[in-house]
């Protein structure tokens, strides 16, 4: 089994991650513990990727209520209420966030409405819903990438952008669990990494990964991905996915969009990797779907230095929607769907 990174867990009543803004130059752990650091650590991307800030914000909302059980129980779900409220807003677009956030809600709800606990019982009732996330997490994506391998050939070559890969999960990650397993099962496969701008999660975070755990990876800038989709040829494209609306359109990083016409264009299938708390039924289409807008100035000077002139007017939105009619399928824990049955269940699909 290989190992992979782990980019958030819980560690000794705090929120223990790798810090991501400093990969590939140095691995650091911090531990988060108040709602203020949680909160800057999501915003900043030091933890990144939907599963990931779902798992840590959930796990942050059990350590940044530790100080408070002092508090009579229905104090402490107030101020559960008033730090859920500040960690939903951190990032708008990844549903996993909400998701994550409302399954404690609703377990304070119930531990509520069952019998008048004392604040320790509700706080722990909320860490046992908070760890029972992670680990969920964790098997949703080796379930994926059980799915997912049986599409990837001895030798094949696959196209991924952004990182959907362990660092953005609890587990194996989502578009890359299906390379890890096939690499379990003795099948490697040729990775080729876009850069991913600004914030080169692609070029910093999945070319480090995926060389740690042994794969062939090769980084191209992202201008460069329809030119090699043509030659020398991709077999695959695999992304992973922040927020999937009812018809089966997907939001994913900046580029994924392009992407995904590049690949219809080329005859090349464009597969999507997301687990279910990944799919939000309640947007009927991607456009419904809100889509994070960040500071101008990760475009002028991502790489650390000016790279436009200081007051270029620039555009920076952080995610796009994909319409399903450009996805071959999307791989899920519980199997390979047409992006248009994403939110029937196995009995309704046929
Ligand atoms: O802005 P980021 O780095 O959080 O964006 C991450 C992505 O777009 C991923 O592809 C997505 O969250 C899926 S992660 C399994």
């Amino acid at each position: 089994v290989i190992e992979t990174p782990r980019a958030v867990r819980w560690h000794d009543g705090a929120v223990r991650i790798i810090d991501q803004t400093l990969l590939p130059g140095e691995f650091r752990e911090i531990d988060l513990v108040t709602v203020d650091e949680i909160d800057e650590a999501i915003r900043s991307l030091r933890v990144r990727g939907a599963p990931a800030i779902g798992v840590a914000a959930a796990l942050g909302l059990v350590a940044s209520l530790a100080t408070h059980l002092a508090l009579p129980p229905q104090h402490l779900c107030t101020r559960l209420a008033e730090h859920a409220e500040r960690l939903r807003a951190a990032r708008p677009t990844a549903v996993n966030l909400g998701w994550a956030i409302d399954r404690l809600l609703a377990r304070a709800a119930r531990a509520a409405r069952h019998a008048p606990a004392a604040s320790r019982e509700l706080w722990e009732a909320l860490r046992d819903e908070a760890l029972a996330i992670l680990e969920e997490d964790r098997a949703m994506c080796r379930r994926i990438g059980e799915h997912g391998a049986g599409l990837l050939r001895p030798g094949a070559t696959v196209l991924t952008h952004c990182n959907a890969g362990a660092l953005a999960t609890a587990g194996i990650g989502t578009a890359l669990a299906p390379i890890y397993v096939a690499l379990e099962r003795g099948v490697r496969v040729r990775v080729l990494v876009t850069e991913t701008r600004p914030l080169l999660q692609g070029a910093r975070l999945t070319a480090w990964e995926l060389g740690r755990a042994g794969v062939e990876v090769t980084v191209i800038t992202d201008g460069m991905a329809a030119a090699v989709m043509r030659d020398p040829g991709v077999d695959l494209v695999l992304v992973g996915a922040d927020r999937i609306a009812a018809s089966g359109d997907v939001a994913n990083k900046i580029g994924t969009y392009g992407l995904a016409i590049a690949a219809r264009h080329h005859g090349v299938p464009f597969y999507v990797a997301a687990p279910s708390s990944t799919l939000d039924l309640s947007c009927a289409t991607g456009a419904e779907i809100p889509i994070e807008q960040r500071l101008p100035d990760e475009v002028r000077s991502g790489l650390g230095r000016l790279t436009t002139p200081a007051d270029a007017a620039v555009l920076n939105p952080a995610f796009d929607v994909t319409p399903a009619a450009l996805i071959a399928g999307i791989i899920t824990e519980r199997g390979i769907v047409r992006p248009q049955d994403v939110g029937l269940t196995s009995a309704e699909r046929s």
